[in-house]
């Protein structure tokens, strides 16, 4: 059956701003999180309580073309990571789980520098540095964190498949073994606490 795009030349529903991975189409969706949105997040309490909870850590784009759930799509996204700090922890992204373990997914960086923490089931952490042109495969089964170790926005792109599904309460639950705080100026992983 011939649909109405048949022989039609069209313009791109979407297109990307390489210079800092700006996303503009319809219905993209855009969300940011806010300090205030990522309790117990990050290791030191004390000073997270002394921060402005509406400041923005991280703002995320997405195109969603099918439903969540549906097994034969591809969902893409733009996430941007201010730079900041609470404490000596540096801003980052609250980090999951794919919901299905057998879904994997690539990140790619785009404008700043960071740092992707990864850690498998048995909560073994490693981290890939992060900046424009670099490529992560992050298998499925990985949970994955990304840090903005710089002082300008870290912007990356993502692309997984559209039933994957984010698993947040293990983390919620777990955390992350191992956490990233600034000492003596440079990125270090250290043993969490919580
Ligand atoms: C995804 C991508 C990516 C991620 C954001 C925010 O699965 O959607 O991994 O878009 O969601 O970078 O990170 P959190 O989902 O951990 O808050």
């Amino acid at each position: 059956m011939k649909n109405n795009k048949h022989l039609s030349i069209i313009n791109a529903p979407f297109n990307v701003d390489y210079s800092n991975g700006d996303i503009k189409g319809k219905n993209v969706l855009n969300i940011s999180n806010k300090l205030k949105d990522l309790p117990n997040v990050f290791e030191n309490e004390a000073a997270f309580l002394k921060l402005n909870g509406e400041t923005i850590v991280y703002d995320v784009q997405a195109v969603l073309p099918v439903k969540e759930g549906v097994e034969d799509g591809l969902f893409y996204g733009k996430t941007t990571i201010h730079p900041g700090k609470v404490g000596a922890e540096y801003f980052m992204t609250k980090g999951h789980f794919q919901q299905k373990k057998t879904k994997a997914e690539f990140y790619w960086g785009i404008q700043g520098e960071g740092i992707l923490i990864l850690m498998d089931k048995d909560r073994n952490t490693w981290a890939e540095k992060m900046f424009p042109g670099s490529l992560h495969y992050i298998n499925g089964g990985i949970a994955h964190r990304t840090v903005n170790t710089g002082t300008i926005p870290l912007s990356f792109g993502a692309c997984w498949p559209s039933d994957a599904g984010h698993n947040y309460q293990d983390i919620i639950d777990n955390g992350f073994s191992f956490c990233l705080m600034e000492i003596h100026g440079k990125p270090q992983l250290i043993a969490s606490n919580k």
